[in-house]
């Protein structure tokens, strides 16, 4: 088996070794930039990781891997446009280094290419992968437009946004892991099991992203703090505190909500104060430690011997207390 570290630097000198130097040198500049700036790599991991947990020889999956981390980045593109985000990986923007037409069109090409790796699936198992590719695609367009739709929603339920995060941010951590179990021909239900281990992984892991927007360190966390705030997006913190506020609270979240211009800061500094004198951090945090052991549950229902478990198990325990 192998350790974390080594399946990470395995993902990373194959990021590398993607060139995008063809013509249009203005189309694939943006591409290099994006994959050159890092980032957890988390999926492309999770992939060889499942995998490994039935076999050593990783290289049918290797491709798809790469295939979904491109496919990640292209969401990330498109992500920042539609949330008018200005920094991500501690660097400006697509849209902010080049422009907004050159974010939509980069964008394409990389989900381009990225069903070009997908399709770089041994032919046994192509057909399966390929179906799980377009259906979480999908879902997470669908889970994308929620997630707007619900800035202009007064009223948004706990349900609803853990419905839209499951769409947006879940699924893919769990068709990631599913897709290495299919590629190391593990049985079916392993394959379930290590789906819904991500599934729940995932949805931690988007609270974990609502609670970092607000209380993170912008030099760690790589994006700008309050970008949820000033969009009004319906996050798990803003939902609660909501349920939570007395009247005049209530009020004042309402009234910021409804400016149209306003000095982002002090809106931010508002729901913060809000959200502090409610307690929708530590809210928040049990929520993610419930999620948390559930996705520890099925992990362990995954018929390979324990003692297998052990780097996936420590990759979710990192990633709950991360702060980037
Ligand atoms: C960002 O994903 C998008 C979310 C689902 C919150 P990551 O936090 O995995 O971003 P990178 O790839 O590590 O930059
Ligand atoms: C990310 O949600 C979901 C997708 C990119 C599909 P966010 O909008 O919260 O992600 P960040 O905070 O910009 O990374
Ligand atoms: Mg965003
Ligand atoms: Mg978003
Ligand atoms: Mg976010």
């Amino acid at each position: 088996m192998f350790s974390f570290t080594s399946i990470h630097q395995q993902i990373e000198s194959e990021i590398k070794s993607l060139h995008f130097t063809y013509p249009p040198k203005s189309l694939y500049d943006p591409i290099e930039y994006i994959l050159s700036l890092g980032g957890k790599r988390l999926r492309p991991c999770l992939t060889l990781m499942a995998c490994n947990l039935y076999t050593d020889n990783l290289n049918n999956a290797i491709r798809p891997a790469l295939g979904w981390e491109v496919f990640h980045n292209f969401t990330l593109l498109h992500d920042d446009l539609m949330d008018k985000a200005d920094r991500r990986r501690k660097k400006p923007t697509v849209h902010k280094v080049w422009n907004e037409n050159t974010a939509i069109l980069s964008g394409d090409a990389m989900l381009i290419t990225a069903y070009q790796l997908i399709g770089q699936t041994e032919s046994e198992y192509l057909k399966e992968i390929l179906d799980l590719f377009t259906g979480t695609a999908l879902e997470i367009c669908g889970g994308q437009q929620f997630d707007m739709e619900f800035e202009n929603r007064e009223e948004v339920t706990e349900e609803e946004y853990l419905e839209m995060i499951r769409l947006k941010t879940a699924v893919l951590i769990g068709a990631c892991l599913k897709t290495g179990a299919i590629l190391a021909h593990a049985p079916a239900k392993d394959a379930i099991n290590l789906y819904l281990f991500g599934v729940h992984i995932g949805l931690a892991f988007q609270l974990q992203d609502d609670l970092l927007d607000v209380y993170g360190d912008p030099a760690t966390f790589g994006k700008n703090i309050g970008g949820d705030i000033i969009c009004n997006k319906k996050t798990f913190l803003l939902i609660n505190a909501l349920k939570r506020a007395n009247s005049q609270q209530k009020e004042i979240l309402k009234q910021w909500m409804e400016k149209t211009v306003f000095e982002p800061n002090q809106k931010i500094t508002a729901f913060t104060k809000i959200y502090n004198d409610l307690e929708v951090k530590e809210l928040t945090k049990k929520k993610i430690e419930n999620y948390y052991e559930q996705a520890i549950f099925y992990l362990n229902s995954v018929s390979v011997e324990p003692q297998k478990l052990k780097v996936l198990t420590e990759v979710a325990n990192q990633l709950m207390g991360r702060q980037y």
